[in-house]
């Protein structure tokens, strides 16, 4: 990481260290945003996460012996834990990323997505609510509840237009059903209650530490493997593909510099067919690990996902434009590094694809925790 993304709080120097509860901090984005704020900034923070099968503390092993990070196993459900986080940790503000985040998961099963999506938030919310009514003024005033959403709210785009923020909301799977609810709540405890929320909407990320059942870590794992690359349909489905440090920048800094209230869409202006990923993938594969080329052979094209949005785009000129923001890498640097990435990181990968990144909670039980 080059020394220009060093990045402070405007208006607080180094002794004015904030201290900021992440949920969802083991998952793939939320990891992202711990291991940012440890590495470059002089905050703390609380990680709360559940461990579900998408989290996993490998992701942190950098950050973990830090004694300005410091890990929670809570579920958002569960009001009295949150309670006595709050209680114990005092944060400074929320950044809540823990959802159910896999569209067909959702499809196949909602229930958790309602769970945890809309009444994990709800139970989040309260939470926070009746800890930042009791703080003192100043700390009172300068508390943010950052929701992290996703542009899935605003369903289906035809082959023209992006969203922005004034897009309606058109939920159309269970999973961005679950979040559009979510986002809702966070806008009411605003309007009713005055916390002073923020909402952020982002496209799709890519990048290292992704769950292997998203298109681009599976695609690029199936290949190096020597298994079917399985395309929904005709491939021919749009999505605006952001790298993920790209977007834990962005969350960084509407923490910082959003204002209350207001809603800032994210993204990279990158569209892609999914069948271009799938090539493009498959090209650098055959560059970097040629032992399987041509990779593409693996390309198999499967029945299409039910309800499958066509196509995700976002108009990002309010955050460029109020905030400064502009993503630093392109689909094709992004993409390079996150091949190279998964290559280079048999272990993590080893783990995860065979279930051995959740011994810890087996251990943890074991051993009669909580
Ligand atoms: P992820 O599935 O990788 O991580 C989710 C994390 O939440 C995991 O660590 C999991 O253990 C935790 N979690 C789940 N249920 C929980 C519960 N009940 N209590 C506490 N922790 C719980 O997801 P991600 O891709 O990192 O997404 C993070 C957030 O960003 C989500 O809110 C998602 O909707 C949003 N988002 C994701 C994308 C994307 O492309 N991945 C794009 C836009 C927005
Ligand atoms: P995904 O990574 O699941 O993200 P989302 O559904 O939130 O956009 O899927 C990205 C696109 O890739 C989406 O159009 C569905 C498609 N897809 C495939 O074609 N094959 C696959 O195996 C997967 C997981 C997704």
């Amino acid at each position: 990481m080059a020394k220009s993304h060093v990045y402070r709080f405007i208006g607080m120097d180094d002794s004015s260290m904030k201290k900021i509860l992440v949920t969802g901090g083991a998952g793939f984005i939320g990891s992202e945003v711990v291991r940012q704020f440890i590495r470059e900034t002089p905050h703390s923070v609380v990680n709360v996460d559940k461990l579900t099968y998408s989290g996993n503390l490998e992701s942190l092993k950098e950050v973990s012996g830090d004694p300005r990070y410091s890990f929670e196993h809570a579920d958002i459900c569960d009001g009295k834990a949150l309670a006595s986080i709050f209680e114990r940790h005092e944060p400074d503000c929320v950044m809540h990323l823990a959802a159910e985040s896999h569209v067909d998961r959702s499809i196949s099963g909602p229930s958790e997505f309602i769970q945890t999506n809309v009444l994990g938030t709800y139970t989040l919310l309260e939470a926070a609510r009746s800890y930042w009514q009791n703080l003192r003024e100043e700390k009172k005033a300068q508390f943010r509840f950052h929701h992290i959403s996703t542009d899935e709210v605003y369903g289906s785009l035809g082959e023209n237009g992006l969203f922005t923020e004034e897009t309606p909301y058109q939920p159309n799977s269970p999973y961005s059903a679950s979040k559009a609810s979510s986002d809702h709540l966070v806008r009411a405890w605003h309007h009713t209650y005055g916390l002073p929320v923020v909402t952020t909407n982002c496209s799709n990320n890519y990048g290292p530490y992704h769950f292997p059942e998203k298109l681009i870590p599976l695609i690029i794992l199936n290949a190096v493997n020597g298994k079917p690359l399985p395309v929904y349909g005709r491939g021919e489905n749009v999505r605006d593909w952001l790298y993920v440090e790209d977007h834990a920048r962005a969350l960084r800094l509407v923490l910082e510099k959003g204002k209350a209230g207001e809603t800032y869409n994210i993204g990279g202006r990158c569209e892609k067919t999914n069948l271009e990923v799938v090539q493009t993938i498959c090209a650098i594969l055959d560059e970097v690990f040629p032992s399987r080329a041509p990779h593409a052979s693996l390309i198999s094209f499967v029945a299409d996902r039910p309800g499958h949005d066509y196509r995700y785009a976002i108009d990002a000129s309010k955050i460029e434009r109020e905030l400064g923001w502009l993503p630093e890498e392109s689909f094709d640097s992004g993409i390079r590094k996150t091949v190279r990435w998964y290559l280079d990181n048999p272990e993590w990968v080893n783990h995860v694809t065979s279930g051995a990144y959740r011994i810890w909670i087996a251990e943890h039980y074991e051993r009669g925790h909580s």
